[in-house]
């Protein structure tokens, strides 16, 4: 499997829709209009049935190209978000980007790594593993008042532990607390829970989505999970830009509110 990117929509000015794409027009297709602008960002990867994961795992539905923007998405970052069970079911290491992105960064005045965010409300996280003891930037845990207070003590030793909400995370709470940080470019990697209080909470501006060429049948779960038993409004959407990567989608979407 390749990783080259073909644009589809919007078509491509002064350039053929068969010219692959190179990282820096990638880039410049994924920034943000402006970086002092709060941006909550998504990233995930479905297959064309609708399942965020095959054998259980996100990593089966991707390939190189999708692996492409999902770097391309770190780079451009303020401030990764990642769920805690996201952060234990795909085995998630430091948050320490590769040389050449961690010097892009450095060219264009940003911190050499994004910070490492993570949202848990039991705090069932070892503050020994990689995430923590080998992060280039000290980690922030989001949680909330009732997380047990040993978990706390622990992690507190190696990552900033904020409560966000007494028994129940509060979006909005933590999306404050990151750009008081001066984390305007909030960008979540997942999971479906995690992606679900941003949807309840109508804090999310945009949503890249790789539709993977395949069928998963109907296990696994959706990329959003409802974290509430009432129905929302529909989020209404407008298609930013649609690649293609051999018969991979990348898609990208803001909220249109
Ligand atoms: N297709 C994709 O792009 C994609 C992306 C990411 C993950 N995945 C897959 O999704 C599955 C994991 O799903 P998941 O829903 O468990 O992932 P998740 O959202 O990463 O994790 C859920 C856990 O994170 C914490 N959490 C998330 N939202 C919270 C909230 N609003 N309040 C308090 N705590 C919150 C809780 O941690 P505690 O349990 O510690 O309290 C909760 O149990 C895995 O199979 C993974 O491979 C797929």
């Amino acid at each position: 499997m390749s990783d080259e990117i073909t644009r589809l929509f919007p078509a491509a000015v002064g350039g053929s829709a068969q010219d692959a794409l190179t990282d820096a027009e990638l880039l410049a297709l994924y920034s943000p209009p402006s970086r002092q602008e709060r941006l909550v960002r998504a990233n995930f990867v479905s297959s064309v049935d609708g399942s965020a994961t095959a054998s259980g795992l996100s990593g089966g539905l991707g390939g190189p190209a999708d692996k492409r923007v999902f770097d391309l998405l770190r780079q451009l970052s303020d401030v990764v978000l990642v769920g805690a069970g996201t952060v234990r079911s795909e085995g998630y290491g430091a948050m320490r980007l590769a040389p050449d992105a961690a010097a892009w960064r450095s060219r264009n005045g940003l911190t050499e790594h994004p910070v490492f965010a993570l949202v848990s409300g039991r705090l069932d996280l070892d503050p020994a593993s990689d995430v923590f003891a080998k992060a280039p930037v000290r980690p922030l845990v989001f949680t909330v008042s009732s997380a047990p207070a040993a978990a706390r003590a622990s992690l507190a030793a190696v990552a900033d532990v904020i409560d966000c909400g007494a028994t129940s995370l509060d979006v909005p709470t933590m999306l404050d607390a990151l750009t008081g940080r001066g984390l305007s470019q909030i960008h979540c990697e997942g999971g479906p829970s995690l992606l679900g209080a941003l949807i309840a909470a109508d804090a999310l501006d945009c949503l890249c989505l790789t539709t993977a060429p395949a069928l998963e049948g109907g296990a696994g779960p959706r990329i959003t999970r409802a974290g509430v038993d009432t129905e929302l409004p529909l989020r209404a959407l407008r298609l930013d830009h649609l690649l293609l990567a051999g018969s991979m989608l990348l898609s990208k979407y803001s909220r249109a509110r």
